[in-house]
């Protein structure tokens, strides 16, 4: 299997029966973990790019039953940031080096297109690269984004297997969930992807189907954290994912999207405190840390102990900086696109 590893970092494919095997078992991590490392450094050298995420509301109208934001979790203190106050902290984070801003909310409907656009065109005459990560939306919607100049969108697809998407997902379809992954690479976003790894229920084999799936989309970024339980949602008493699982996860993916943008997750974190250096390790060449101003942070918690809600904006960049150097790497200093 070491073998088939290291060929897999030439030719980047891998048979799905072996990507199963190696999810299955320890035996190979360390062969995994080295190989995906060194395919990252070949493909995408030493820079790791840093983007501050504004987490710029928490309401949600959806009901994803592992998500600690979720519309039925009456225990969340709401809140939403003002248009200004948006723009403020993605200023404030251009001010500090940051080049990419990520704009993250719960499906919150508040934020029209009108609205959206607006802080899309404010964020971008800063000549920051924008990225969305706002749900699902229409075509239209998604269209309207584009055109107001917003480079990026997130949308993990959460996993490929449409009994598991549905038991999980309440009133959502996996239908248009695709539908929204296509609409976005169509519309020329560099269009990120991924996958809770831990879930209740979910396989090795579904989880070789997921990762197959983001080279099929031809996905141009990939998020995956483990799942985390969170409280007050139907998955409270589950057991979470594994650190170790969503790395090998990661690097799997590393082997078979060669130059694809991969960041270390804060869930990852969240599990172990050097978990985004390990993934730093491991086939992973982006962060991003969150520079939503103190307060909003505690109370977007999508599952508990999410790290780094104590670190104020003033050190978040500073601090990561340092720790991506402490491991000998270098901090982007362009947006850092896929095909940068
Ligand atoms: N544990 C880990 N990740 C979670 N997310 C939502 N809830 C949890 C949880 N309990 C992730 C989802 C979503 C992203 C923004 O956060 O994958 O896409």
């Amino acid at each position: 299997m070491n073998k088939k590893i290291e060929l897999a970092a030439k030719n980047a494919t891998l048979e799905k029966a072996d990507i199963i095997k190696i999810l299955e078992t320890d035996e190979y991590d360390e062969c995994l973990f080295k190989t995906a490392d060194a395919v990252r450094k070949a493909k995408k050298g030493d820079v790791v790019h840093i983007r501050g995420i504004i987490e710029f509301s928490n309401i949600c109208k959806q009901n994803c039953k592992y998500c600690g934001i979720r519309k039925d979790n009456c225990s969340v203190e709401r809140y939403r940031l003002s248009l200004s106050e948006i723009t403020d902290f993605a200023a404030h984070a251009n001010e500090k080096g940051f080049k990419t801003i990520v704009l993250q909310s719960g499906e919150d409907g508040f934020f029209s297109t009108e609205k959206l656009v607006e802080i899309i065109k404010n964020i971008k005459a800063m000549g920051l690269a924008l990225t969305l990560s706002i749900g699902e939306k229409t075509t239209e919607e998604y269209r309207a984004y584009k055109n107001a100049g917003a480079d990026r969108y997130l949308l993990r697809i959460e996993t490929t297997d449409k009994n598991l998407y549905k038991t999980l997902h309440p009133n959502m379809s996996f239908e248009n969930r695709m539908r929204c992954l296509r609409d976005l690479k169509t519309l020329g976003y560099e269009t990120g992807t991924g996958i809770l790894v831990g879930l209740p229920g979910q396989t090795a084999e579904s989880i070789a189907n997921d990762i197959l799936f983001f080279k099929e989309l031809d996905a141009d970024m990939i998020g995956l954290g483990p799942f985390i339980p969170a409280q007050n949602t139907p998955l409270e008493k589950d057991a979470g994912g594994t650190l170790n699982q969503a790395l090998k996860v990661m690097a799997l993916t590393r082997l078979l999207l060669q130059d694809v943008n991969i960041p270390a997750t804060t869930a990852m974190e969240t599990l172990h405190p050097q978990g985004r250096i390990m993934a730093l390790n491991s086939g992973a060449n982006v962060i991003m840390p969150n520079v939503t101003e103190g307060d909003y942070k505690k109370k977007y918690l999508l599952y508990p102990g999410k790290a780094s809600v104590n670190t104020s904006r003033e050190q978040t960049f500073d601090e990561t900086k340092k720790m991506i150097e402490s491991i000998g790497r270098t901090v982007g200093t362009t947006a850092g696109f896929r095909y940068d």
